[in-house]
């Protein structure tokens, strides 16, 4: 997706690949990329040889040795190149290129990331959770994994438009207005506002079930919210008003980026649903099928194997979720002009997503050069592996949890530091508790399910957030201990002499490559990945080169090196949505 922005330039690995690429494709005799990987017994290692050999029927070290012929001088970028193994390219590089592009990306305030050639919008669809239900575990993870994308995106220079398509309009409506008329609105108001929404919602299912004469009144209801009835709208309002306030506090205490501004949902695509289905008529992609207005589409069959219709329209005249996506297509394309469409959604409406995407194709809605793309992402799981519960075996409400998540951080800076004033605990707890809540969602790969572990998640050691956030505090300590300004030592080119010192100039190197392929693969744990990998190679550096105790230059030039890391660290964990104290 990232085309010819995708590839790193300030990272030596991509920098060493574009090099022997033209050497692999005039032995290979056809277009032939090298891979290219960081290695322990020398800075790199680059492989392609086996492939090259297996469509040449060469053997593998002669094409190693063919194309180091051809390779032309690469001095200024490596002190070595030798052919290795059964046919690898060991490199080792030139530390002043190294210092070079360390200086380079020291010196840029983006920290070496590339940004994109000209504008593009993207529409992040994420969060999304229903007027008058609870968010679950699983509107957390749309909402922590979407912010991330978002700020990834900006980062990058995309124009970003944030949509949160809460679940605001359709029947249940009809029964939740009745039951807030039963409960009066001051009573509702306060429910909500203590995040009781999953009683009110119950209850109100509840009454819908066993009383016929509320039922009734309920489809009144629905009939009159549709007509635009005044008051009907009104309480309707109600309600999505103090749901959004429970939302908003949430989003609050979770430190992201969405807001009032940033609702779109279901209702605000009402008027366009009429349009919707005029548009499939006229195009000729409508069917009926038992009174309802149908697509099909090719591929899409019902476990019979028969054809699965989309359902636009129901017979009674409702329109369906797919039909309000359907115009949220449209919207996205047409109103908004978005070049990406990144829907951050459970797999489980992964079908829904599909049929939507193909409806829309069909159509004529969704250009080629438009990127519809279903961010999908697994379960959060208890300890038992099953989904995450309460102990009393209900859903779990996702203010407690952050809650506890913050007191649990808490006790746990409180022995690490006694020393804090109490405000300063209070403000480092809320950081590293809802760092870790957020952190245990991006660092594993979206797609699969993790377990919820608050042990785990709090722990200062591991690929975790406070392990991360402590990295950095230390490193903002060592100045603090020195009374060196950390702004000072910027500009200054490291020497790198030490191999640790290589190996973290190395890895610092990456950060534009890793934020370009967390984009490619709208994967935050790539990132999270890095910086784990950033952190250990740090104490590394840290363990075996002395900084202030160090002579001048080399003192200073230490200095430089750690403000650098704690800058990737600092910019790493922002990207995340995630804050990093410095001093903790
Ligand atoms: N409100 C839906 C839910 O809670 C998610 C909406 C996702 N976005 C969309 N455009 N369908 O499952």
């Amino acid at each position: 997706m990232v085309g010819n922005n995708g590839k790193a330039m300030s990272d030596p690995l991509s920098l060493l690949a574009d090099r022997f690429r033209p050497a692999f494709t005039s032995v290979a005799g056809a277009p032939a990329d090298p891979v290219v990987r960081a290695s322990d017994r020398a800075d790199a290692q680059v492989n392609g040889a086996l492939a090259v050999a297996k469509a040449t029927g060469k053997v593998p070290r002669d094409v190693a040795t063919e194309v180091l012929a051809l390779l032309g001088d690469v001095s200024d970028m490596c002190e070595s190149t030798e052919v290795a193994g059964p046919g690898f390219i060991n490199v080792v590089f030139s530390r002043a290129f190294l210092e070079r592009e360390l200086a380079t990306m020291t010196n840029s305030s983006a920290l070496g990331v590339r940004s994109i050639e000209g504008k593009e919008t993207v529409v992040v669809d994420y969060s999304a959770p229903n007027v008058a239900k609870e968010m679950h575990v699983g509107h957390l993870r749309s909402t922590v994994i979407g912010d991330a994308l978002v700020r990834m995106l900006n980062f990058v220079g995309y124009t970003t438009v944030r949509e949160n398509h809460i679940g605001d309009w359709g029947t249940p409506f009809g029964m939740l207005i009745e039951h807030l008329i039963d409960l009066g609105e001051d009573q509702a108001a306060e429910a909500f506002s203590v995040g009781d929404l999953d009683s009110f919602y119950k209850i109100a299912r509840q009454k819908f079930e066993a009383d016929d004469a509320f039922k009734e009144r309920a489809r009144l209801r629905v009939v009159a919210l549709q007509a635009g009835d005044a008051e009907t709208l009104r309480m309707w309002n109600v309600l999505v008003g103090e749901s959004t306030k429970y939302f908003n506090r949430v989003y609050r205490t979770l430190g992201v980026l969405l807001e009032d501004s940033d609702l779109m949902g279901e209702s605000a695509y009402n008027n366009l649903l009429p349009q919707v289905v005029e548009r499939l008529r006229v195009s000729g992609t409508l069917e009926q099928s038992d009174g309802a207005d149908v697509m099909y589409l090719d591929g899409f069959t019902n476990r019979d194997n028969e054809p699965l219709p989309l359902i636009i329209r129901k017979g009674d005249g409702g329109y369906n979720y797919a039909t309000t996506d359907l115009a949220c297509v449209i919207d996205r394309v047409e109103r908004i002009g978005a070049q990406k469409m990144w829907y951050v959604v459970g797999a489980p409406q992964a079908q829904h997503l599909q049929m939507v995407e193909a409806a829309a194709k069909k159509a004529g809605w969704l250009p080629a050069n438009v990127e519809m793309q279903h961010v999908s992402f697994g379960n959060v799981l208890g300890a038992d592996k099953k989904m995450l519960k309460s102990r009393s075996g209900e859903s779990v409400k996702l203010s407690a949890l952050l809650e506890e998540a913050v007191e649990r951080a808490s006790r746990a800076v409180e022995e690490k530091n006694p020393a804090l004033s109490a405000s300063e605990r209070a403000n480092v707890a809320r950081m590293i508790g809802i760092g870790a809540v957020k952190y245990a969602d991006l660092s594993t790969d979206r797609i699969k399910d993790y377990i919820f572990d608050w042990d785990r998640m709090l722990s200062f050691d591991g690929n975790t957030a406070p392990y991360l956030q402590y990295a950095h505090a230390r490193i903002c300590s060592i100045f603090r201990r020195a009374d060196i300004d950390r702004t000072s030592v910027r500009g200054v080119t490291a020497t790198l002499g030490e191999p640790q010192e290589k190996a973290l100039a190395l890895t610092l190197l990456q950060f534009d490559a890793v934020v370009w392929d967390s984009l490619a693969k709208a994967s935050p744990h790539r990132m999270c990945t890095y910086l784990y990998e950033l952190a250990t190679v740090f104490t590394g550096f840290y363990e075996n080169c002395p900084v202030l105790k160090s002579d001048e230059p080399q003192r200073t030039e230490r200095l430089a090196l750690c403000d650098a890391t704690a800058r990737v660290l600092h910019c790493g964990l922002d990207l995340l949505g995630i804050e990093a104290p410095e001093a903790m």
